[in-house]
């Protein structure tokens, strides 16, 4: 016969069965390179935040890429911005996605999905990561539509070529990206 399910109706002060499994914290990470961090992020971030206990924002260290933003600049940024909502966590990460999921005890990763060109990309990344870990489930959130034709890459261009971006970044991001540019 199998062992019933592990409840605390065996400690003395409860009286009824409670599966344990409910005070399991519910962990996401948010991954991404966040240079710089968005309106759309934050979006994002704000959907998220709401589906779990904890929300890890990871900004990945990635030689590959050349960033516009170091990688402490875009740890600040998202810091400034998002560092004091509750039960979200700034974080940075190297190598695989799937193995710092696995080192926060995270269940979810999270990502944004704005338009049906961001779904090749998004779709190989999620079977890849299922591939390498099961246990980490990818959830897809749609930010607000007014961020669907958003990007960080759009954003620094705009800023590049001395366009207004006040309206895609927090304030903060848009002093950063006016500074990367004067000089
Ligand atoms: O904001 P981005 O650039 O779209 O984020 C991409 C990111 C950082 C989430 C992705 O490149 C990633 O997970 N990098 C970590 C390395 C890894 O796990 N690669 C295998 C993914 S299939």
């Amino acid at each position: 016969m199998s062992s019933p399910p592990e409840t605390l109706s065996r400690h003395s002060a409860f009286h009824f069965p409670i599966p344990l499994r409910i005070f399991a914290m519910r962990r996401a990470i948010y991954p991404g390179s966040f240079d710089p961090v968005t309106n759309g992020h934050l979006d994002v971030i704000e959907r998220a935040r709401k589906l779990f206990d904890e929300v890890v924002v990871a900004v990945a260290h990635n030689d590959e890429k050349q960033p516009l933003f170091s990688l402490e600049q875009r740890l600040d940024l998202l810091r400034e911005t998002a560092g004091r909502i509750e039960n979200v966590r700034i974080a940075k990460f190297s190598g695989l996605l799937v193995e710092f999921a696995r080192a926060q005890n995270a269940g979810a990763v999270i990502r944004g999905l704005r338009a049906v060109s961001d779904f090749e990309f998004e779709f190989q990344m999620a079977l890849m990561n299922r591939n390498l870990n099961a246990a980490v489930e990818t959830i897809f959130l749609m930010p607000k539509e007014e961020y669907t034709y958003l990007s960080s890459r759009i954003v620094k261009e705009i800023a590049r070529l001395g366009g207004n971006v006040s309206s895609f970044v927090p304030g903060c991001v848009a002093k950063a990206l006016t500074g990367k540019f004067r000089q």
